[in-house]
Protein backbone atom coordinates (compact mmCIF):
# COMPACT_ATOMS: atom_id res chain seq x y z
CA UNK A 1 0.00 0.00 0.00
CA UNK A 2 1.34 3.56 -0.70
CA UNK A 3 2.47 5.95 2.38
CA UNK A 4 -0.98 8.42 3.30
CA UNK A 5 0.15 11.51 2.26
CA UNK A 6 1.12 14.04 4.74
CA UNK A 7 -1.17 17.04 4.89
CA UNK A 8 -4.98 17.27 5.08
CA UNK A 9 -6.75 16.31 2.77
CA UNK A 10 -7.30 18.34 -0.33
CA UNK A 11 -4.46 20.79 0.58
CA UNK A 12 -1.53 20.92 -1.96
CA UNK A 13 0.98 19.64 0.37
CA UNK A 14 -1.40 16.62 0.50
CA UNK A 15 -1.67 16.68 -3.45
CA UNK A 16 2.14 17.41 -4.00
CA UNK A 17 2.79 14.37 -1.83
CA UNK A 18 0.70 12.23 -3.16
CA UNK A 19 2.01 13.02 -6.70
CA UNK A 20 5.89 12.90 -5.66
CA UNK A 21 5.26 9.27 -4.42
CA UNK A 22 3.29 7.92 -7.43
CA UNK A 23 5.40 9.85 -9.98
CA UNK A 24 8.63 7.96 -8.82
CA UNK A 25 6.48 4.49 -7.94
CA UNK A 26 4.42 4.08 -10.85
CA UNK A 27 6.81 6.18 -13.63
CA UNK A 28 7.29 3.57 -16.35
CA UNK A 29 10.45 4.20 -15.93
CA UNK A 30 9.99 3.48 -12.31
CA UNK A 31 10.93 0.20 -9.96
CA UNK A 32 8.90 -1.67 -12.11
CA UNK A 33 10.45 -0.65 -15.49
CA UNK A 34 8.29 -1.65 -18.36
CA UNK A 35 7.18 -5.01 -17.24
CA UNK A 36 3.43 -5.85 -18.64
CA UNK A 37 1.19 -8.08 -15.86
CA UNK A 38 -2.44 -8.46 -15.42
CA UNK A 39 -4.01 -7.60 -12.18
CA UNK A 40 -7.66 -8.31 -10.88
CA UNK A 41 -9.44 -5.53 -9.27
CA UNK A 42 -12.12 -4.02 -7.24
CA UNK A 43 -13.73 -1.07 -8.28
CA UNK A 44 -15.74 1.17 -6.31
CA UNK A 45 -17.89 3.24 -8.83
CA UNK A 46 -20.41 5.96 -8.31
CA UNK A 47 -23.52 5.53 -9.86
CA UNK A 48 -26.22 8.30 -10.30
CA UNK A 49 -29.27 8.43 -12.54
CA UNK A 50 -29.13 11.88 -13.37
CA UNK A 51 -28.91 15.10 -11.19
CA UNK A 52 -31.82 14.81 -9.23
CA UNK A 53 -31.61 11.48 -7.99
CA UNK A 54 -29.42 10.00 -5.26
CA UNK A 55 -26.37 8.09 -6.26
CA UNK A 56 -24.07 5.71 -4.17
CA UNK A 57 -21.61 3.22 -4.40
CA UNK A 58 -21.14 -0.15 -6.74
CA UNK A 59 -18.61 -2.63 -6.47
CA UNK A 60 -17.19 -4.12 -9.19
CA UNK A 61 -14.81 -6.93 -9.38
CA UNK A 62 -12.15 -6.93 -12.73
CA UNK A 63 -10.18 -9.30 -13.36
CA UNK A 64 -7.14 -9.95 -16.01
CA UNK A 65 -6.75 -6.63 -16.78
CA UNK A 66 -3.66 -5.86 -17.96
CA UNK A 67 -0.88 -3.05 -17.10
CA UNK A 68 -1.06 -1.60 -20.81
CA UNK A 69 -4.61 -0.98 -20.86
CA UNK A 70 -5.54 2.70 -19.80
CA UNK A 71 -7.61 3.46 -17.69
CA UNK A 72 -10.54 3.82 -19.59
CA UNK A 73 -9.79 0.57 -21.64
CA UNK A 74 -10.09 -1.27 -18.31
CA UNK A 75 -13.69 0.81 -17.63
CA UNK A 76 -14.71 -0.21 -21.46
CA UNK A 77 -13.79 -3.91 -20.69
CA UNK A 78 -16.02 -3.45 -17.24
CA UNK A 79 -19.23 -1.99 -19.54
CA UNK A 80 -18.50 -4.90 -22.05
CA UNK A 81 -19.13 -6.99 -19.35
CA UNK A 82 -22.07 -5.36 -17.68
CA UNK A 83 -23.99 -4.86 -21.36
CA UNK A 84 -23.37 -8.15 -21.61
CA UNK A 85 -25.10 -9.31 -18.45
CA UNK A 86 -27.58 -7.41 -19.34
CA UNK A 87 -27.00 -4.50 -16.81
CA UNK A 88 -26.28 -0.87 -17.68
CA UNK A 89 -22.73 -0.02 -18.44
CA UNK A 90 -21.02 2.75 -16.40
CA UNK A 91 -21.42 6.40 -17.89
CA UNK A 92 -17.99 8.28 -17.94
CA UNK A 93 -17.19 11.04 -20.36
CA UNK A 94 -14.35 10.96 -22.85
CA UNK A 95 -13.72 12.08 -26.59
CA UNK A 96 -9.98 12.34 -28.11
CA UNK A 97 -8.52 9.97 -25.39
CA UNK A 98 -5.26 11.82 -25.86
CA UNK A 99 -4.80 14.37 -23.34
CA UNK A 100 -6.69 17.51 -25.34
CA UNK A 101 -10.37 17.66 -24.86
CA UNK A 102 -10.64 17.62 -21.50
CA UNK A 103 -13.63 15.58 -21.16
CA UNK A 104 -12.50 12.27 -19.01
CA UNK A 105 -12.66 14.14 -15.73
CA UNK A 106 -13.40 11.95 -12.94
CA UNK A 107 -11.52 11.70 -9.13
CA UNK A 108 -9.56 8.48 -8.87
CA UNK A 109 -8.55 7.68 -5.18
CA UNK A 110 -9.31 11.21 -4.29
CA UNK A 111 -7.57 12.77 -7.06
CA UNK A 112 -8.62 14.17 -9.88
CA UNK A 113 -7.43 12.62 -13.08
CA UNK A 114 -5.95 9.75 -11.12
CA UNK A 115 -2.64 9.21 -9.30
CA UNK A 116 0.04 10.27 -12.07
CA UNK A 117 1.19 13.96 -11.98
CA UNK A 118 0.48 16.19 -15.28
CA UNK A 119 -1.11 13.11 -16.68
CA UNK A 120 -5.15 13.16 -17.81
CA UNK A 121 -7.58 10.38 -16.73
CA UNK A 122 -6.98 8.74 -20.28
CA UNK A 123 -3.30 9.01 -20.48
CA UNK A 124 -3.33 7.46 -17.27
CA UNK A 125 -2.34 3.62 -17.62
CA UNK A 126 -3.30 0.20 -15.86
CA UNK A 127 0.59 -0.23 -14.38
CA UNK A 128 -0.43 2.78 -11.82
CA UNK A 129 -1.88 -0.20 -9.96
CA UNK A 130 -1.13 -2.78 -8.47
CA UNK A 131 -2.91 -6.82 -8.24
CA UNK A 132 -5.65 -7.13 -5.51
CA UNK A 133 -6.55 -2.56 -5.37
CA UNK A 134 -9.30 -1.17 -4.30
CA UNK A 135 -9.65 1.49 -6.79
CA UNK A 136 -12.75 4.69 -5.84
CA UNK A 137 -13.94 6.13 -8.85
CA UNK A 138 -16.31 9.52 -8.48
CA UNK A 139 -17.10 12.32 -10.59
CA UNK A 140 -16.29 15.54 -9.85
CA UNK A 141 -17.85 17.69 -6.68
CA UNK A 142 -19.02 20.90 -7.20
CA UNK A 143 -21.83 22.87 -6.84
CA UNK A 144 -21.23 24.38 -10.60
CA UNK A 145 -20.69 21.28 -11.52
CA UNK A 146 -24.28 19.04 -11.42
CA UNK A 147 -23.57 15.31 -12.20
CA UNK A 148 -25.58 14.44 -15.32
CA UNK A 149 -25.50 10.47 -15.26
CA UNK A 150 -22.68 8.40 -12.85
CA UNK A 151 -19.28 9.77 -13.67
CA UNK A 152 -20.66 12.63 -16.02
CA UNK A 153 -21.04 16.22 -14.87
CA UNK A 154 -22.26 18.99 -16.69
CA UNK A 155 -19.39 21.73 -17.32
CA UNK A 156 -21.42 23.93 -19.16
CA UNK A 157 -20.36 26.86 -16.35
CA UNK A 158 -17.22 26.76 -18.03
CA UNK A 159 -18.97 27.03 -21.73
CA UNK A 160 -20.59 30.05 -20.30
CA UNK A 161 -17.33 32.09 -18.70
CA UNK A 162 -15.82 31.77 -22.35
CA UNK A 163 -18.77 32.85 -23.75
CA UNK A 164 -19.28 35.88 -21.61
CA UNK A 165 -15.68 37.08 -22.53
CA UNK A 166 -12.80 34.20 -23.65
CA UNK A 167 -12.68 35.55 -27.50
CA UNK A 168 -11.18 38.12 -29.76
CA UNK A 169 -14.03 39.39 -31.34
CA UNK A 170 -12.37 40.80 -34.64
CA UNK A 171 -12.82 39.41 -38.46
CA UNK A 172 -9.64 37.80 -38.74
CA UNK A 173 -10.04 36.61 -42.48
CA UNK A 174 -7.87 34.05 -43.37
CA UNK A 175 -4.58 33.16 -41.49
CA UNK A 176 -1.75 35.40 -41.42
CA UNK A 177 1.81 34.51 -41.82
CA UNK A 178 3.01 32.94 -38.50
CA UNK A 179 5.69 36.29 -38.05
CA UNK A 180 3.57 38.67 -39.59
CA UNK A 181 2.80 40.27 -36.15
CA UNK A 182 6.14 40.52 -33.92
CA UNK A 183 5.26 38.77 -30.30
CA UNK A 184 8.17 39.30 -27.86
CA UNK A 185 9.22 35.62 -27.29
CA UNK A 186 9.10 35.45 -23.00
CA UNK A 187 4.91 36.72 -24.12
CA UNK A 188 4.50 34.20 -26.41
CA UNK A 189 6.01 31.72 -24.32
CA UNK A 190 3.63 32.58 -21.39
CA UNK A 191 0.53 32.51 -23.53
CA UNK A 192 1.26 29.26 -24.91
CA UNK A 193 1.50 28.17 -21.72
CA UNK A 194 -1.83 29.16 -20.38
CA UNK A 195 -3.56 27.87 -23.88
CA UNK A 196 -2.56 24.51 -22.78
CA UNK A 197 -5.62 24.82 -20.25
CA UNK A 198 -8.03 22.00 -21.45
CA UNK A 199 -11.32 23.35 -19.59
CA UNK A 200 -10.95 19.98 -17.64
CA UNK A 201 -12.10 21.43 -14.56
CA UNK A 202 -9.63 19.67 -11.99
CA UNK A 203 -8.63 22.90 -10.55
CA UNK A 204 -12.43 23.07 -9.78
CA UNK A 205 -12.79 19.54 -8.33
CA UNK A 206 -8.93 19.94 -6.38
CA UNK A 207 -10.26 23.46 -4.61
CA UNK A 208 -11.58 23.11 -0.90
CA UNK A 209 -14.09 26.38 -2.57
CA UNK A 210 -14.69 25.01 -5.92
CA UNK A 211 -13.02 27.73 -7.03
CA UNK A 212 -12.71 28.37 -11.09
CA UNK A 213 -9.99 31.02 -10.56
CA UNK A 214 -7.18 28.71 -12.17
CA UNK A 215 -9.05 28.30 -15.40
CA UNK A 216 -10.84 31.87 -15.78
CA UNK A 217 -6.86 33.08 -15.66
CA UNK A 218 -5.04 30.59 -17.86
CA UNK A 219 -7.91 32.07 -20.46
CA UNK A 220 -7.43 35.41 -19.59
CA UNK A 221 -3.60 35.49 -19.65
CA UNK A 222 -3.58 33.46 -23.45
CA UNK A 223 -5.34 36.53 -24.38
CA UNK A 224 -4.20 39.39 -22.88
CA UNK A 225 -0.17 38.39 -23.87
CA UNK A 226 -0.98 38.73 -27.16
CA UNK A 227 -1.69 41.46 -29.61
CA UNK A 228 -4.91 40.49 -30.91
CA UNK A 229 -6.51 39.93 -27.29
CA UNK A 230 -5.55 43.15 -26.33
CA UNK A 231 -8.22 45.66 -27.43
CA UNK A 232 -10.44 43.69 -25.18
CA UNK A 233 -8.45 43.05 -22.77
CA UNK A 234 -10.29 45.00 -19.60
CA UNK A 235 -13.92 43.81 -20.80
CA UNK A 236 -12.71 41.02 -20.98
CA UNK A 237 -11.73 40.30 -17.98
CA UNK A 238 -14.43 41.73 -15.90
CA UNK A 239 -16.90 39.86 -17.86
CA UNK A 240 -15.55 36.54 -17.04
CA UNK A 241 -15.06 37.11 -13.43
CA UNK A 242 -18.67 38.46 -13.15
CA UNK A 243 -19.39 35.01 -14.90
CA UNK A 244 -17.72 32.90 -13.24
CA UNK A 245 -19.44 34.09 -9.71
CA UNK A 246 -22.88 33.80 -11.38
CA UNK A 247 -22.45 29.93 -12.00
CA UNK A 248 -21.61 29.32 -8.14
CA UNK A 249 -17.66 28.89 -8.24
CA UNK A 250 -16.20 30.31 -4.56
CA UNK A 251 -12.97 32.16 -4.22
CA UNK A 252 -9.44 31.62 -4.29
CA UNK A 253 -7.84 31.15 -1.05
CA UNK A 254 -4.59 30.29 -2.46
CA UNK A 255 -4.02 26.84 -1.33
CA UNK A 256 -2.56 26.06 -4.91
CA UNK A 257 -4.04 22.56 -4.83
CA UNK A 258 -5.56 23.45 -8.26
CA UNK A 259 -1.91 23.79 -9.70
CA UNK A 260 -0.90 20.44 -8.37
CA UNK A 261 -3.51 18.45 -9.69
CA UNK A 262 -3.66 20.77 -13.04
CA UNK A 263 -3.11 17.59 -15.75
CA UNK A 264 -1.53 20.51 -18.09
CA UNK A 265 0.89 22.27 -15.44
CA UNK A 266 -0.68 25.86 -15.26
CA UNK A 267 0.59 27.94 -13.04
CA UNK A 268 -0.51 29.93 -10.61
CA UNK A 269 1.31 32.88 -11.72
CA UNK A 270 -1.80 33.17 -14.22
CA UNK A 271 -3.79 34.02 -11.03
CA UNK A 272 -1.70 36.36 -9.85
CA UNK A 273 -1.86 38.16 -13.66
CA UNK A 274 -5.50 37.96 -13.56
CA UNK A 275 -5.74 39.52 -10.41
CA UNK A 276 -3.62 42.41 -11.61
CA UNK A 277 -5.73 42.40 -15.12
CA UNK A 278 -8.64 42.87 -12.86
CA UNK A 279 -8.17 45.52 -10.72
CA UNK A 280 -6.40 47.59 -13.26
CA UNK A 281 -10.08 46.94 -15.59
CA UNK A 282 -11.67 47.71 -12.69
CA UNK A 283 -10.03 51.29 -12.24
CA UNK A 284 -10.48 51.74 -15.60
CA UNK A 285 -14.30 51.16 -14.99
CA UNK A 286 -14.44 53.53 -12.65
CA UNK A 287 -13.20 56.29 -14.10
S1 LIG B 1 -6.36 25.00 -15.38
FE1 LIG B 1 -5.67 22.85 -15.53
S2 LIG B 1 -7.06 21.75 -14.16
FE2 LIG B 1 -8.02 23.72 -14.59
S3 LIG B 1 -9.36 23.39 -16.35
FE3 LIG B 1 -7.37 24.08 -17.17
S4 LIG B 1 -6.25 22.18 -17.58
FE4 LIG B 1 -7.94 21.59 -16.25
S1 LIG C 1 -10.54 11.98 -23.35
FE1 LIG C 1 -9.78 13.91 -24.08
S2 LIG C 1 -8.46 14.60 -22.51
FE2 LIG C 1 -9.05 12.61 -21.87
Amino acid sequence: MPPTPKGEFGSSTYFREYSKYFKIKNSPLGDRGMEHYTMNLTLKVWRQKNAQSKGRFETYEVKDISSEMSFLEMFDVLNERLIHEGKEPIAFDHDCREGICGTCSMYINGRPHGPWHATTTCQLHMRAFRDGDTIIVEPWRAKAFPVIKDLIVDRGAFDRIIQAGGFISVNTGSAVDGNAIPIEKENADKAFAAAACIGCGACVAACKNSSALLFVAAKVAHLSLLPQGDPERKTRVLAMIEQMDKEGFGSCSFTQACEAVCPKEISITNISRLKREYMFAGLAADK
